[in-house]
């Protein structure tokens, strides 16, 4: 049986914090099965690339890109790979209530070549099913993120990768984060800066055995 294919994409231009250590804990869980995979991490802020610029390449009839992403820079190949992975983990900090744009713009080059209008045929032309899940870090707690609505912005995001991909997405977010390993440095003191660094010692360590365990099962899932 071929190697799954396994594509863990970060969508945080750190690549040594929250979201990426999150992402880690993902595709340790991902290792740890007892199956053969072929695991690409990709840090998207290293990539020179822009979202949707509505050319329509994709959209062209008789065209040569059609269904596909037709705008060539750097993540034309991989947008093509990713749709023929198994599972895709993608992580995001929380930048102004949403997910970064990066990932977003990302997102938008991944989704719009599958969904087709033709009258008579499917709306979706994804090639294949693919299991995806979304690890998502963010500076205040779980309370503030529903009272500030966050997770009503997010659903889009859900709802069209879902849609486009086949099943449902998984989900898990890490709340009050440590943004600085020392917060002396920096202008922070209207955070409450002990209990975070208390939550990074005692809560973190569970969120990342949580992402290690999602990465395990979706694998599994995929077998
Ligand atoms: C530009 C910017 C905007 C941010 N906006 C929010 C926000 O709206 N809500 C929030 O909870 N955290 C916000 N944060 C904090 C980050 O989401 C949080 O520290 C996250 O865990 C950082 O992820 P990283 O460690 O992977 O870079 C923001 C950080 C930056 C730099």
């Amino acid at each position: 049986m071929a190697a799954k294919q396994v594509y863990i994409i970060n969508g945080s231009p750190r690549k040594n914090y929250n979201t990426a250590a999150l992402l880690q804990a993902f595709a340790g869980g991902v290792r740890e099965a007892n199956i053969e995979v072929e695991v690409t991490e990709v840090n998207l802020y290293d990539l020179h690339f822009t979202g949707c610029r509505e050319c329509y390449a994709c959209k062209l009839r008789d065209g040569r890109s059609y269904g596909q992403c037709g705008f060539h820079d750097d993540i034309t190949e991989l947008l093509h790979q990713v749709a023929y992975a198994d599972v895709v983990a993608f992580g995001s900090p929380i930048f102004f209530s949403e997910i970064t744009a990066q990932l977003r713009g990302f997102l938008e080059r991944l989704w719009y070549p599958f969904v087709q209008f033709k009258r008579d045929e499917n709306q979706v032309i994804a090639p294949k099913k693919v299991r995806t899940a979304f690890l998502i870090s963010m500076n205040v707690s779980e309370r503030a993120m529903h009272s500030s609505g966050y997770d009503t912005l997010f659903s889009p995001v859900l709802q069209w990768t879902g849609y486009v991909f086949g099943y449902e997405p998984r989900i898990q977010f890490c709340f009050d984060t440590l943004q600085y390993r020392d917060y002396n440095r920096y202008w922070a003191d209207a955070w409450n800066v002990e209990g975070k660094k208390r939550r990074h010692e005692t809560q973190f360590p569970l969120d990342l055995q949580q992402a290690h365990h999602l990465g395990y099962s979706m694998i599994m899932e995929s077998v």
